[in-house]
């Protein structure tokens, strides 16, 4: 079938094509068909207008098709879609590197390398890492996520849908724990309860691994399809001293939370904690698949052989100047300052959600990287994910965009454009409470 038998084709006659066509386990979140993307809004081919609280997962903290993202990549065609870095070097990836150095945190020599995928980066991150201590355990932590390759569906927590089945699994893979303060034990203060993390977290390294084996620990600084978890500066920077006091890599994936997302362009700087590498893709370039690996220049540098980082289409010039564009606007459109007052309006709803319904269980937040917990009551705090489904079919089905997240699937997050207007945010949020009036 040609590309015009195609066109006019309806929604259920797509739906019935992917059906056919495209493998079952691809995930779609809803059944609609897109035909434009701008700002905060997406329409369908039907003609149905959509606020985006998905972002395409994180990828769109600019907003969809922002004007001088669109430029910047139709100015990069105009002068070569892909000459390979590899094969003649252009320069929006030497620049796109320099400028990933200068904001990336540490005050020490760094370099950067370009790669496509979030997965690709934490598996460059770790053959550095790897190649930089000469040992070979990696450390990351429960209800991780990190990728789907093999390496990185090994450092992930959740077994389905993302493991189950696809073993054999990469050796020397190991899940430490990460403090949950809404499931601490009962009765237990903040405080205390980040002393029995940190006590396991030290037993931990007693008996599942040796620290001296351990070549990196590789932390969400918050956890993004783990529930949107954020840890306490003291677990975060407790895990960083003991890199350093051990000589193991830390590395900050900020694939999900980076780029203006926390209130700060990464969101290890939330915790006054400066990693030895950090990973970084999704918003970067705004919809381009790239990534990147950026850190100390002696750690990156320990990868001597020529030839041993990067790939075929690592770094494509399209999406580095998208990235350029984006890094720009990031700063001119304050962004960061941006996402705090969209996280304040989305916790000051939450919260009265929360008041209100006995199956909210919880609302927390750094910036506008925001979730509300479901359970079944509060006080048993029962994971209700079914209630969660349907609450993120309801706001699909009445033009919300809306993922779920967490490893029962309890939580509702937030990750619209950080562009998007008040008024936006305000009509997807009376979409949620509206949802969930539908559903109590
Ligand atoms: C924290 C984190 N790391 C890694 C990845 C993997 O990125 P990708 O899907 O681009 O491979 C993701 C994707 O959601 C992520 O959230």
């Amino acid at each position: 079938m040609g590309k015009d038998v195609l066109e006019g084709i309806s929604t259920n006659e797509w739906q019935e094509l992917r059906d056919r066509y495209v493998a079952s386990a691809v995930g779609n979140g809803n059944r609609h068909i897109a035909e434009k993307a701008e700002g905060a809004i997406v329409t369908d081919i039907d003609g149905k207008r959509y606020i985006d609280f998905a972002g395409a997962i994180g990828v769109q903290n600019v907003g969809h098709r922002h004007p001088r993202v669109v430029e910047a990549a139709k100015k990069a065609m105009d002068h070569y879609i892909h000459p390979g870095f590899n094969v003649i070097m252009y320069p929006s990836y030497i620049e796109l590197c320099k400028r990933l150095c200068e904001i990336a945190p540490g005050d020490f020599a760094k370099k950067a390398l370009l790669l496509n995928s979030g997965a690709e980066a934490v598996e460059n991150a770790v053959k550095i890492a790897r190649r930089y201590t000469g040992r070979q355990a990696v450390v990351t932590f429960n209800r991780a996520f990190h990728g789907r390759t093999n390496l990185t569906m090994s450092m992930t927590s959740k077994v389905k849908p993302y493991k189950f089945g696809f073993g054999p699994f990469t050796s020397e893979i190991y899940q430490a724990p990460y403090p949950y303060y809404y499931r601490k034990p009962e009765g237990l203060s903040n405080e205390a309860y980040d002393q029995q993390v940190i006590d396991a977290f030290e037993s931990f390294f007693l008996n599942t691994v040796a620290p001296e084996s351990v070549a990196c620990i590789v932390m969400e600084p918050v956890q993004g399809e783990g529930g949107f978890i954020i840890p306490s500066k003291r677990f975060v920077s407790y895990v960083r001293d003991f890199c350093t006091e051990h000589g193991i890599v830390f590395v900050a994936d900020e694939i999900q939370a980076g780029f203006a997302r926390t209130g700060k362009m990464f969101a290890i700087e939330n915790f006054d904690v400066v990693p030895d590498l950090m990973t970084v893709s999704k918003s970067l370039a705004a919809g381009f698949p790239l990534s990147g690996v950026v850190g100390k220049a002696n750690i990156i540098d320990a990868c001597d052989i020529k030839g041993s980082l990067g790939g075929t289409y690592c770094g494509s010039p399209i999406a580095c100047a998208a990235a350029l564009a984006v890094l720009d606007i990031i700063e001119e459109e304050h962004l960061t300052e941006r996402a705090e007052k969209i996280g304040s309006v989305i916790e000051k709803r939450a919260l009265n959600w929360k008041e209100t319904y006995a199956f909210v269980g919880d609302v927390r937040r750094l910036g506008a990287m925001a979730a509300v917990e479901f359970v079944q009551d509060k006080k048993s705090k029962t994971p209700d994910k079914e209630r969660t489904g349907q609450i993120v079919q309801y706001a699909n089905e009445h033009g919300l965009l809306l993922l779920n997240a967490g490893i029962k699937g309890n939580c509702i997050r937030f990750l619209s454009p950080l562009t998007i207007t008040d008024e936006q945010l305000e009509e997807g949020l009376d979409i949620i409470e509206k949802a969930i009036e539908v559903v109590q």
